[in-house]
């Protein structure tokens, strides 16, 4: 474990003060996020040769497409660890879905295969670690269900108690029983997502609990892991893109921070661009991209996507700093073009919960945009497991659900089968 000042260190993004690493605080005196940081020329020390020596080592610790980056995540004694373990996802190339978008050398990193369905397993398994390593009595987090099941999860691992705020009413179901069942106490909150995230914050800092969202900067530090991977996956040969669904926009500041990291340690030759997408009717970082990020808007937000339905995101300048630093793009989809391109996924066999889909969505509408090129080498981040929201199915465009039709009852007789057979085969 290192303490050493001088190696690893939480860094105020507006004023640059420095704080220690094992002071359980997310904010500066000055009121900017903070950023885990490492001494310059730390990472380019770190041979990537050593990462993929670990690639199918049977120790868990290696097994997690988390931990296996360590040297770049966290320095920690490997007995304060909570992992489950998670990562080592896998990227899909599907020639139906480059078609549908049109852009040929299109991958999809399917991080809704991690342990509880979400990427938020990434960064839940390095802030947990950190809970346990400043003995926090309990974890605490805002939710619009995907963070709030990884940290149930995790936390009933670790032993630790559990607390969740989620906007009452505005959660799919299904994340809101696995969080219940994992063992968390949940506090529906009235209002939205940007309420509850006002009310944490709130309760973190007078009660004593350990904040969990991404403004906790070990989450960031593990969901950068999504991009080494994704590199590592493709022989890190870096791709053109790299587009991604964004609402609180703790991902659009991990993966530009480990793009930024990878480039600058040589492990990648080329920088990739990033993609972040948002929907049209929860699109405060759309607006602030399109006036050239002059302002900092909030939107009262509403979307088929209940995962980024989010007004006021927390890691905004975070975000900001990414898309800049990678000469990234800000898109938005509407919910029909989302549900469209979910449509797709599902049909690939690959399937995603709506908010996912905005990558793909986003690649299209780019494409179609002639701002990605149609040899470009794109990779869209699928964030989430289709069982996460599986009520979106049934969510028409233009009056049509994506299974319309496919459901008939039938007599049980082998004449009536033969009937229906007749017109479908
Ligand atoms: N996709 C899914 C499936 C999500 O659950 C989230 C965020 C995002 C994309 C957006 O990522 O917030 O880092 O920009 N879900 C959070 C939650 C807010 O509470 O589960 P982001």
């Amino acid at each position: 474990m290192s303490l050493d000042p001088d190696i690893e260190w939480l860094q105020c993004i507006g004023c640059a003060a420095r704080h220690p690493v094992f002071e359980a605080r997310y904010f500066c005196d000055c009121g900017n996020l903070l950023s885990l940081e490492r001494s310059p020329g730390f990472l380019s020390r770190v041979d990537r040769g050593r990462f993929d020596s670990r690639l199918g080592n049977r120790q868990v610790l290696n097994q997690s497409g988390v931990w296996r980056f360590r040297e770049g995540v966290l320095t920690i004694d490997d007995q304060n660890i909570v992992s489950h373990p998670e990562g080592s996802t896998r990227l899909y190339h599907r020639p139906q879905l480059s078609q549908w978008a049109n852009v040929e050398q299109l991958h999809l990193k399917h991080e809704g295969e991690n342990p509880t369905g979400s990427f938020k397993d990434r960064g839940m398994t390095v802030a947990m670690s950190q809970a346990m390593a400043v003995q926090a009595p309990a974890v605490a987090c805002a939710s619009t269900g995907n963070t709030s099941a990884s940290l149930a999860a995790y936390a009933a691992q670790a032993g630790k108690k559990a607390v969740v705020f989620v906007p009452e009413g505005k959660i799919s179901i299904t994340k809101m029983v696995q969080t219940l069942a994992y063992g968390a106490l949940c506090l529906k909150v009235e209002g939205d997502f940007d309420a509850a995230m006002g009310l944490v914050r709130e309760a973190c800092q007078k009660l004593g609990l350990y904040l969990l969202n991404s403004v906790n900067p070990f989450r960031i530090e593990g969901q950068k892991t999504i991009a080494w991977e994704l590199l590592q996956d493709l022989a890190w040969d870096a791709p053109d893109w790299v587009a991604l669904p964004a609402g609180n926009l703790g991902n659009t500041s991990a993966i530009g921070k480990a793009l930024k990291e990878a480039f600058e340690a040589g492990w990648i030759s080329k920088l990739p661009r990033l993609a972040a997408i948002q929907a049209s009717t929860a699109n405060p970082f759309y607006l602030s991209y399109q006036q050239g990020f002059s302002t900092r808007p909030k939107v009262k937000a509403e979307t088929i996507a209940s995962a980024i339905r989010i007004g006021d995101p927390v890691s905004f300048e975070k975000a900001k700093a990414a898309i800049l630093y990678t000469k990234g793009v800000v898109s938005e989809v509407t919910d029909a073009e989302l549900l469209l391109a979910k449509r797709q996924i599902d049909r690939a066999g690959i399937g995603c919960e709506p908010a996912s889909a905005c990558s793909l969505a986003g690649v299209k509408k780019l494409r179609e945009q002639g701002v990605i090129h149609e040899s470009d080498r794109v990779v869209c981040i699928l964030t989430g497991n289709f069982l996460k929201d599986p009520d979106a199915v049934l969510a028409p465009v233009e009056g049509v659900n994506a299974v319309e039709g496919q459901m008939i009852s039938v007599r049980p007789d082998l004449e009536s089968v033969a009937k229906i057979m007749e017109g479908w085969l």
